[in-house]
């Protein structure tokens, strides 16, 4: 693919799931910026500040209208990565609303540990909430069936949100299961008088129409994962504001200050309200770059979906087709986790690697579920995209059977 034609034949990238390779046009857009107009947004008055405002503007409204939500109800505010946006917002949630912190047993680290820092700062309990294999999120029934870390609270209380901050993945990062009943567990936690942050680091990239129209509070993502620059981004309710009480603050998030006093531009002003979780100077080359990088993924043809469909059909099969390989999970998936026995996972992906042939091997920052409740050695995974070719998956075979 010409997007990718920087990368040489020999070489199989299969970690997209840690960061995808980024087109040219991305690359192509930093450069511009830095050669171009490098410059502070949002605050300068001369012209390459007005280009970077423009561009910036533009990406935080590409981001709302891939996902169908209304600028009237949500806002786009840039962040390090998925684990910052998440911590940030549960750090700046009032206390007093917070009766328990809710969260899943497939979770990434990143929420994972973010929600159990959260219940021990409040000393509330924290509950790990079991997920169907299909992915689907346990919600109805007795909290004892269905939750992991009971936190004090008595087994046969039922499963309740409120007073709730619920976050979960709404796709896995060893498998990509999916979080299909999405729309009724934020309906639920709502109805509850809960709050819902969505993790969405493994989904922006190839499953991005699930979180379409979502209603959730906020949806915490990585740029890196979905073709563009290093970069967070928090998709977050405007009705989520009175429920913050902001600590961290810094540069660019107020009107005016006073010896003891401050007074917040997203509180003022309905068009600053991103401010809200953007302290101190932004990332504003890949912001810019994360809007080309979103009119890229917009423009995937369906034979580029085919190609990844086919890509990931037939690794998936030949993995399954032997006999000592055991994978995680029983869908295809572009992201897919396996260990065949009697051989260690590292050693082979350091043998792969030797190959050309780049993925990822242990937990992926899933220790929890991956090791603690299905008990399975280390794993490797293969994380295909948009760059995989079809003789890429000829290259894997080759090397595995090698090996
Ligand atoms: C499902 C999921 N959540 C959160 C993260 C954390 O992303 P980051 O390291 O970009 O913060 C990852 C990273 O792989 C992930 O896969």
């Amino acid at each position: 693919m010409k997007d990718f034609e920087y990368l040489s034949e020999k070489e199989v990238y299969l970690d997209a799931a840690c960061q995808s390779l980024r087109p040219k046009c991305v690359v192509e857009a930093l450069n511009d910026y830095y050669f171009r107009h490098n410059s502070c947004g949002e605050r300068v008055k001369y012209a390459w500040g007005e280009e970077t405002d423009r561009l910036v503007e533009g990406a935080r409204g590409k981001i709302l209208k891939l996902l169908k939500l209304k600028e009237k109800e949500y806002f786009v505010s840039f962040t390090l990565n998925t684990t910052y946006g998440i911590n940030l917002i549960l750090n700046e949630i009032k206390p007093e609303l917070v009766t328990k912190v809710v969260t899943s047993e497939i979770e990434h680290n990143s929420p994972f540990l973010a929600t159990m820092a959260m219940a021990r700062r409040l000393g509330v309990p924290r509950l790990v909430l079991r997920r169907e294999e299909s992915g689907a999120l346990m919600i109805e029934g007795e909290l004892g069936e269905i939750a992991r870390d009971l936190g004090g609270m008595e087994p046969e209380v039922e499963m309740d949100f409120r007073g709730a901050v619920v976050v979960v993945n709404c796709a896995a990062n060893f498998d990509g299961r999916q979080l299909v009943n999405l729309k009724e567990v934020v309906k639920r936690v709502h109805k509850d008088g809960g709050i819902i942050i969505i993790d969405a680091a493994q989904a922006m990239a190839h499953a991005h129409e699930m979180l379409e129209k979502t209603e959730a509070d906020a949806i915490c993502f990585s740029a890196h994962k979905m073709y563009a620059p290093s970069l967070g981004v928090i998709v977050a309710r405007r009705d989520l504001i009175p429920k913050l009480e902001m600590n961290f603050l810094g540069g660019g998030m107020v009107d005016d200050v006073r010896a003891t006093e401050y007074d917040l531009s997203a509180l003022g002003n309905a068009e600053h309200v991103h401010t809200i979780f953007e302290a101190g100077l932004q990332a504003w080359g890949e912001i810019v770059g994360l809007g080309v990088a979103v009119d890229w993924l917009s423009k995937r043809t369906k034979a580029d979906k085919q190609r990844l469909e086919k890509c990931t059909r037939e690794l998936d099969g030949f993995l399954r087709a032997k006999e000592k390989v055991r994978m995680v999970g029983d869908e295809a998936n572009p992201t897919m986790s396996f260990y065949v026995e009697g051989v260690d996972s590292h050693l082979l992906g350091k043998a792969l690697g030797a190959s050309g042939v780049m993925t990822r091997t242990g937990y992926f920052c899933v220790h929890y579920y991956l090791d603690k409740v299905l008990g399975l050695p280390p794993l490797v995974r293969f994380s295909l995209s948009y760059a995989t070719r079809e003789e890429d998956v000829e290259r894997v075979k080759e090397a595995m059977k090698k090996i």
